[in-house]
């Protein structure tokens, strides 16, 4: 199966500079996964990358011409001039440097023009990311340091490298990370100037686990998907987001701050700290209603019989209410509902109650929506009685809905 597109990425001009570095076999992974995501990646490669993989390996995955000298035209292509680096310069919505050596970053830091690479980063005017990639004790060398930060005081976003082993088989911080993580990093830069730029958004996620002892607890399907792409659709248009989860399996999103939570209870205490300076609150977490009265300390023994003693959950989202009367923040609340019938009256009856601006229902009585899976359908109702509908993957609802809360936080 293709990757999914992103809109963030849809149409958007990468140029993507290769160096000698062994991870420039990963650079070729970075350029396929964009281009499959939608944008379009021009390849740069200086002489030392083309020993490590072709100029073909990048044209083949990316389906574009790819650049190897500042001596050739770039006439017949779709870029704005001829003349290669102005041309790629002028286009770029985005200038990553991936991997980067060590002697790259160094004639970056002088501002060297003698290769196509160095030149097209002068004459660029677009965000510039640089991930660094090479032993580690180049990296930490103070001259390597000291070119780093020459080139972040100039605005060069730095892709700190991970730690891990080397082909040289030492170990270091010095490596490559891994592609979805230079997307997201990618996203971010991005989406910096999106329509949710300087608003905090708190994003629940997940359902939630009630403790029956240290081994058992009650939970329920939600498996924190919709939320989570919640989360990256509003870090996309440049909200600054905070995901309290109690999902566990899923990888938190480049940019988010993670704060994870197993309870019901855990999760009413962090939405009451984080809701006092968020813009908006989207409550997309499967909060368990019961729990049991008591939790034992040790485990239950099988002899000892087990009856559940269940009590009512407090709902999270009445107590946002309340807070909000006297504060009037978040300025925009978002519910979710999962109904298997009579979506529609259940709906407005949930917006009124628990006084939101927004409800989105799912329908789970169908198997390509709800629980688990990577699709849905909702609809969204507004407090006027107004309903949309949304459909397709979870990412694609999550961009639907953070559209209306943007729309909602403009009109505030
Ligand atoms: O009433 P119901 O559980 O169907 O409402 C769902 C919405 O309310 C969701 O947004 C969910 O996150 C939230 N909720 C809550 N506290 C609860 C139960 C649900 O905030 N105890």
């Amino acid at each position: 199966m293709p990757l999914e597109r992103i809109a963030l990425l849809e149409d958007k001009r990468i140029v993507l500079g290769v160096t000698g570095s062994i991870a420039a076999y990963k650079a070729v992974d970075l350029a396929s996964k964009l281009t499959q995501h939608g944008a379009l990646v021009d390849v740069i490669m200086t002489e030392s990358a083309q020993r490590f993989v072709t100029p073909l390996t990048f044209q083949a995955v990316t389906g574009r011409a790819v650049y190897t000298t500042l001596w050739q035209s770039a006439a017949g292509s779709d870029l704005p001039t001829h003349v290669v680096h102005v041309g790629l310069a002028e286009e770029a919505d985005l200038f990553v440097i991936a991997p980067a050596t060590a002697n790259t970053i160094a004639r970056l830091a002088q501002g060297m023009a003698d290769d196509l690479l160095t030149i097209t980063a002068l004459a660029a005017r677009c965000p510039v990311l640089v991930a660094p990639a090479m032993d580690g004790s180049m990296y930490i060398h103070p001259a390597t340091q000291a070119n780093v930060a020459t080139l972040q005081a100039r605005g060069v976003v730095i892709v700190p490298p991970d730690e891990g082993r080397f082909a040289s088989g030492l170990v270091g911080q010095g490596r490559l990370p891994e592609t979805p993580a230079l997307i997201g990093i990618v996203r971010r830069l991005l989406g910096r100037e999106g329509m949710l730029k300087g608003q905090r958004v708190v994003v629940t996620a997940g359902g939630t686990r009630e403790p029956l002892d240290p081994v058992r607890f009650i939970t329920n399907r939600s498996s924190g998907k919709q939320g989570y792409a919640l989360a990256q659709a509003a870090l996309d248009v440049g909200a600054e987001v905070t995901l309290i989860s109690a999902a566990r399996a899923l990888v938190t999103p480049h940019g988010a701050e993670l704060i994870a939570v197993e309870s019901a209870a855990q999760m009413q205490d962090a939405v009451m700290a984080q809701i006092a300076n968020a813009d908006a609150l989207i409550m997309a977490a499967a909060v368990s209603d019961f729990r049991p009265q008591d939790s034992a300390e040790h485990k239950i023994k099988k002899s000892d019989g087990l009856a559940l003693q269940l009590v009512k959950n407090p709902d999270i989202l009445m107590g946002v209410a309340e807070a909000r009367k006297e504060s009037n923040v978040p300025r925009v609340v978002v519910g979710f509902a999962a109904e298997s019938q009579n979506l529609k009256a259940y709906a407005l009856d949930k917006l009124e109650r628990k006084a939101l601006d927004l409800l989105v229902a799912n329908d789970i009585s169908t198997t390509d929506a709800g629980f688990d899976v990577d699709t849905n359908r909702v609809s969204i109702f507004y407090r006027d009685g107004a309903v949309q509908e949304s459909a397709g993957s979870k990412a694609q609802v999550a961009e639907d809905v953070i559209r209306r809360v943007a729309a909602l936080l403009h009109s505030r």
